[in-house]
This record gives C-alpha cells, structure tokens and sequence, in this order.
C-alpha cells in the first residue's frame, strides 16, 4: 500500500489526524460497505485497526480490510493470524474510539450481556474507550423487541449507536435495518473523539434549512453568483433528519443528491429563496442559513441573449439580505447564520451575531486549506449569542453539522 499516496489529503488540524479508530466488523451483507469508512479515515490521516468477527470473513476477506487499513486484522482469540493472546488488552492502548460496522443482533446482545467469547466482544469488555455500533441487519430483527431491549439498555449505559436506516435491504424487503451511510458513520467517529456521541433529540421538530448559491440572471444563458455548493447546507439537512427533525431543505441550484426523508424545495433566485425561507417559518423551531444567496443581482435582466460585440456594463444592484429579513419579520426561536471570511475570520463576523439576531453564528475562513467551497471538510468557529466561542477543528461537513445541532437543539423551546 503506497502511504504516501492514502496519507496526501491528510491535514494536520483534522481531527482525524493521527487517531488511533479501531474497527469491528461483524457478520452482515453491509459488511463490504465499511471498507469504504476505512479508506475515508486513511485519507484523513487516521490510524486504523479492524477486527472482524469469523461470520463477517464469510463476506469480506480480512486481505481486504487488511490492505485496506495499512495492518493486520485481528480475527481470533487465539492461535491466530495474530500471534498475540493479549490483542484484547494492546487495543485498551491502541483504540481512541470504537466503531462497530456493521453491527449484528448477536454482537449487540452479547455486549448487552456481556459475553465475552471471541475477539471483539472481549476487546469491547476490555475497553475503556468511547464504543459506537452501527447496527445493520433484517427489518424483522431489528424490531424483534429482544434486540431493542438490548440496544435500549446499551444505550443507556453510554454505548452510541449510528441507527440504521429505512429502505430496500439486502433481502428485498423494505424497511428499517440497512447500515448508516459511510457520512454519518464518519461524523460519529469524527463527534465520539470529541467526546459526543449521537443523539436523536429532534423529534417532532421543525428544522428550516437554507443551502448553495442563488443564481441572478442577466440574459436566457448567463446569470450572477457564487461558489457554494450546497454541502454544509446538505449535511445539516441528512443530520437533522436523522436527529427525528421535520427538515425543510431551501435550496439554490446544487449538483448533490436530496437527502432521504428531507422536503427539499428547490430556488434559483436570492428573491425566491426569500419567498420559500419566509412561507417555511410559521411552523418552524429554528432556521439554519447555510446558503449564500447572491448580494447583487444584475440591475437590468436581458429578454435575448446579449451577443458578443455588444457594448456590456454590468449595472448590479443589492439584492435582500435573507437572514436579516427573518430575523425581522419572522423570527423563529433559535436563528443560525454562516459567516464566509477571509482573514481574520472571528474578528469580521463577530458583529454580524449582533445584527443580524442570531443565536450561533458560524464562521469559517474559506481561504484556508480544507475549508470553504467544494471541500468535504470544514473548519469552523462557533459564536455565541453570550459572547463565548468555541473553535472546532478540521472536521467532516457532516461532523461540523452535528456540533451545530448539538448548539442549537437545547434552544429550541
Ligand atoms: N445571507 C442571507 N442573505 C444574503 C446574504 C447572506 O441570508 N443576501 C446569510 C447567509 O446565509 C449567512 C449570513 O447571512 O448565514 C452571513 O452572510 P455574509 O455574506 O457573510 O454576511 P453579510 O452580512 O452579507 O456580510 P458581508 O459584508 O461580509 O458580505
């Protein structure tokens, strides 16, 4: 495996960077999606160790996780590839956090018992490290009232669990069981190094969302407007839904997929964003505007295409500022803005809290390397309305989503 190459988009302020993730992999057909979490927390420079479970060598080979994570995988207690009778206790120094991805009904009910009788359900026994499951299996079993008395009980003795997600699976079968997207898994990674775990605190809910650019045309073909591509606005929207929010998803002209369960109402204009940000408030309990709608728009909009040759002065006139506009009119209880600066980032955006109302404000320096614009990663300063702040460090979009919601969920009355 070329080092080098997996380590190359690494940074050293990310989170990830140098910490030691151990992996447990247990007997499910989503067993082959976790490969890709590991090349995900290499290239974010994470050190990582997997044990897998002998069910889970029936669909994924151990060369595979193997190569994949840059070491050995640990498989059996004893007489195994290994070597090491005491790999259990080495991963109490090796492992800042535990994932378990997939995780089956039969090592959730044996860490609720506390069986210890392979590899990973001693090494769960032995840790002292935070420990997330990432439960995937058959509709059926998840709802079995056995295996949610046991991930109750888990839960509440501080193990965190990534809930599965509702679609088809594996069997064909609709409904609730299929593995957490590798985002989410990321981000609980990414929050349990910080010490939280994740929380579904957002039910019944209303959580507005605005996200990406406006466009502001000036003729049929060409229009004004900027670099955002709607991923911090996006990953807000998946994480809220998956916290049991009702999210309605404003959103500009973006490439990325709508976020399962989100209602997403798509806009071009800064004036219609306003419109749909505006007619999205009665109900809800916050507003989140991760959007960057345009601040000018062309004075004169062409009805033909200008052609070339034709003398062109570009008159630009301010368009609404959204945010102000509802923080105004339409105030819910807890109001969020972004702040893109370049510079020095918290000096510039420390007025905006004030005047524009917020509660939190969010503030990055989208100059800096792996922040800003089309990047998965964002770094980011988190203003409070008392005047404290707390700077994050280089985290996944999805990771700095979940911060954020952690900010705001106890506001919401
Ligand atoms: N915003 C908005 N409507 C606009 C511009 C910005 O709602 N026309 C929102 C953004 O979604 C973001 C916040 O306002 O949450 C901050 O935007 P920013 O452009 O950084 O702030 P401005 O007040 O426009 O300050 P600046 O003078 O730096 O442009």
């Amino acid at each position: 495996m070329n080092r080098a190459a997996t380590m190359m988009n690494a940074h050293e302020t990310d989170i990830l960077h140098d910490r030691r993730i151990a992996l447990g992999v247990t007997g499910g057909i989503a067993a082959f999606k976790v490969a890709g979490l590991v090349t995900a927390l290499r290239k974010r420079g994470a050190q990582v160790r997997v044990i897998m479970t002998e069910a889970a060598t029936w669909f994924v080979t151990p060369t595979s996780f193997a190569t994949l994570s840059g070491n050995e995988v640990g498989l059996e207690m004893f007489g195994g590839t290994l070597r090491d009778e005491l790999q259990h206790v080495h991963m109490q120094d090796f492992a800042e956090v535990l994932l378990i991805a997939p995780a089956t009904a039969d090592i959730i009910g044996k860490i609720a018992h506390g069986l210890a009788d392979d590899l990973l359900s001693t090494t769960v026994m032995a840790l002292t490290c935070p420990v997330v499951l990432a439960p995937a299996m058959n509709v059926h079993m998840w709802q079995n009232p056995i295996v949610q008395r046991n991930v109750a009980m888990l839960r509440e003795l501080g193990y965190g669990f990534v809930m599965p997600e509702a679609g088809r699976l594996a069997s064909g079968a609709e409904g609730e069981g299929r593995l957490a997207g590798t985002d989410f898994l990321l981000a609980a990674v990414e929050r349990a190094l910080q010490g939280a775990l994740p929380r579904y605190d957002l039910q019944g809910k209303t959580i507005v969302v605005s996200a990406g650019p406006t466009r502001e045309p000036l003729d049929p073909v060409r229009f004004v407007s900027n670099r955002s591509t709607g991923r911090m606005g996006y990953a807000l929207a998946a994480e809220a839904e998956r916290r049991g929010a009702e999210v309605i998803l404003i959103s500009g002209p973006t490439e990325l997929p709508a976020p399962p369960g989100v209602d997403v109402r798509p806009v071009t204009t800064n004036a219609e964003m306003k419109q749909a940000v505006l007619a999205a408030m009665p109900n809800a309990s916050a507003f989140v505007s991760a959007a960057a709608p345009a601040d000018y728009r062309p004075a004169q909009v062409h009805d033909r295409k200008i052609k070339k040759g034709e003398k062109l002065v570009l008159d630009l006139e301010q368009t609404d500022d959204i945010l102000l506009a509802v923080g105004e009119q339409a105030r819910p209880s807890v109001l969020v803005g972004f702040a893109a600066e370049t510079g020095d980032a918290v000096a510039q955006a420390r007025p905006k809290l004030a005047r524009k109302n917020l509660d939190v404000l969010v503030v990055n320096d989208v100059a800096e390397a792996g922040s800003g614009f089309g990047v998965d990663t964002n770094r980011v300063t988190i203003l409070r309305r008392d005047g404290s702040e707390s700077a994050l460090p280089l985290m996944s979009k999805h990771a700095v989503a979940a911060a954020i919601l952690d900010e705001i969920a106890p506001l919401i009355s």
